[in-house]
């Protein structure tokens, strides 16, 4: 199992644009095989809550995760769960290490997927991120939400592990080295 950043990225390092919109990451190319075996190593997928509400609000909820291709469990975490029903396949988690327990023994010997900049920052500072892949969108959006670059991030070297363009798209899997 591997712990997993895994974004549509802009040239300029945001995984969403001003107002979280995300209209920019489509029409760019088709899918590469790098990107359809990530997709479908990953059995589980962690969130926050942000990405849970605007995904609800904006999109198809879960539903809406890799076009539709998505079967597995997502694990949200919140310090506020909401009170009502959620999708089912929905698992609110008041902390990122329960969370990321509950989403491994989910996946088995699948790959454990992290959703959005805090996370992937959060995942990097527990050293718990094993792989970053992105998939690079020739857009400079000039602001949104960064996949990385907070103050007070630590420095994550990376290997790169495979590079595979098509059209406009270049998607990229990288190791964690430390
Ligand atoms: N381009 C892509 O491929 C891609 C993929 C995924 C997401 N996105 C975008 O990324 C954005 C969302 O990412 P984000 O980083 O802004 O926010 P986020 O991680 O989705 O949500 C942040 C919220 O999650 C909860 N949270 C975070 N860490 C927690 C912890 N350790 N324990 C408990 N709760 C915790 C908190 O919610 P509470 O306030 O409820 O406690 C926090 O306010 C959206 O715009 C989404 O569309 C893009």
């Amino acid at each position: 199992m591997a712990v997993v950043s895994h974004h549509t990225m802009s040239l300029d390092g945001f995984v969403a644009g001003p107002d979280d919109t995300m209209d920019w990451v489509s029409g760019h190319g088709r899918a590469t095989d790098l990107a359809e075996r990530t997709r479908s190593r990953i059995d589980a997928i962690v969130a926050g809550r942000r990405w849970h509400d605007l995904a609800l609000d904006r999109g198809n909820g879960v539903d809406g995760i890799y076009g539709g291709a998505f079967e597995g469990p997502v694990f949200v975490v919140s310090h506020r769960p909401p009170p009502g029903d959620v999708d089912p396949r929905v698992t609110f988690v008041t902390g990122l290490d329960d969370a990321l327990a509950a989403a491994g023994r989910a996946a088995g010997e699948g790959d454990v997927a992290v959703f959005g900049g805090s996370l992937t920052r959060q995942c990097a500072a527990k050293g718990v991120l094993d792989e970053v892949v992105v998939h690079l969108v020739p857009v400079l959006l000039g602001g949104g939400v960064r996949l990385y670059g907070e103050d007070g991030d630590p420095t994550v070297r990376l290997e790169r592990v495979e590079c595979a363009p098509a059209e406009q798209i270049t998607d990229l899997r990288f190791r964690v080295v430390c």
